[in-house]
């Protein structure tokens, strides 16, 4: 299997990383826009197989497209971070036109493959990459809700002095402050959340992952690259050994929870083909009214989107 990752900054790097260390594809190219820094980069990490005992092969690029060629799934990271003080939707004009030109080459060189996008303002990246290649809406996804639930698993992993391992949930909406965490769909061991946790702690670890992004740009002066570039591998994973793994991901809603045209994180099935199926649950008033915040506040961002001209 051959997979690419634009972008070798923080990010991008991290995830080939992860890429070849776990051997989730035999060939990873690392492509970057900066002279050396993605051969550079792939370099260090193929230097690192002796020592991790790996033989994924990891190859850089310099903007040079055909070392992509035929790629079964590419993972766009390229972009501008977060500095503190900034939104994620402040980054959709230089992004914008940097994912447009990104996966205008992708699709030239790779037709078939398989397009995760990361960059932010991320609901957004993912309706431009899905414009702009064309393809089929069940390949192209973007990375935001297997970030957002682990953050939020990670809170209640230590609020419950438990592993991490043992808990499940899932999250839905758009990559923001609107997201939508879903308590009735969160267990420990398979026993629910509201059984182990009060009221008052939950809903302050639900506010704490809303903002889990910004934590860590006030703490760090850009945005986080550890687990972003684990979970964007954890779905390229998912599709290239046809787990058919049950993860939020955000993608176009064609009809899916009553929503049309609109770019949000829902659970779905991944495996060979991409989003294999979108799962439709069953939510509450409540939960509905939640996820219909978060649905406006993309598509008015979407709006701004179609008003540029990139
Ligand atoms: P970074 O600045 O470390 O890396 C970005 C890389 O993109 C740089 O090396 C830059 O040279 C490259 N680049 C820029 N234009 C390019 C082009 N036209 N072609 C190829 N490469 C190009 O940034 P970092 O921290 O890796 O973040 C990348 C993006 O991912 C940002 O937009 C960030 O906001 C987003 N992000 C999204 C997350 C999510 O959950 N979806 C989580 C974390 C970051
Ligand atoms: C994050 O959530 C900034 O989207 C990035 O870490």
């Amino acid at each position: 299997m051959k997979v690419t990752v634009v972008g070798a900054g923080n990010v991008g790097a991290t995830c080939a990383d992860v890429l070849a260390y776990r051997e989730i594809a035999n060939e990873i190219v690392l492509l970057d826009i900066k002279e050396g820094v993605a051969e550079g980069k792939a370099l260090d990490i193929w230097q690192k197989a002796p020592i991790n005992l790996y033989d994924s092969r990891t190859i850089g690029s310099t903007n040079d497209y055909t070392k992509t060629a035929n790629s079964d799934v590419v993972v766009i990271t390229s972009g501008l971070p977060r500095k503190p003080g900034m939104t994620r939707d402040d980054l959709i004009q230089t992004n914008a036109g940097i994912v447009k030109s990104v996966t205008e080459n992708i699709v030239k060189h790779s037709p078939n493959a398989i397009i995760i996008i990361v960059s932010n303002p991320l609901d957004v990246m993912t309706y431009q990459a899905h414009l702009t290649s064309g393809n089929d809406r069940m390949k192209v996804m973007g990375m935001a809700g297997i970030l957002d639930t682990a953050r939020y698993r990670a809170f209640l992993a230590e609020a419950l002095n438990v592993s991490p391992k043992d808990i499940q949930a899932v999250l839905m909406g758009g990559h923001g402050d609107t997201m939508v965490p879903l308590p009735r769909y969160t267990t420990v061991g398979g026993i629910p959340v509201t059984e182990l946790i009060g009221k008052d702690d939950l809903d302050a670890i639900i506010e704490r992952t809303k903002f889990g992004g910004g934590e860590l740009v006030k703490l760090m002066g850009t945005s986080a690259w550890y687990a972003p570039g684990s979970a964007a591998a954890q779905m390229v994973e998912a599709i290239v050994r046809d787990q058919r793994r049950v993860f939020p991901v955000c993608l176009q809603l064609d009809g899916e929870y009553g929503i049309n045209n609109c770019y949000l994180g829902a659970p779905v099935i991944l495996g060979k083909n991409g989003i294999e199926k979108v799962i439709e649950l069953d939510l509450n008033d409540d939960e509905k009214a939640l996820l219909e915040t978060s649905r406006s506040h993309v598509s008015d961002v979407m709006t701004v989107l179609d008003g540029m001209s990139i």
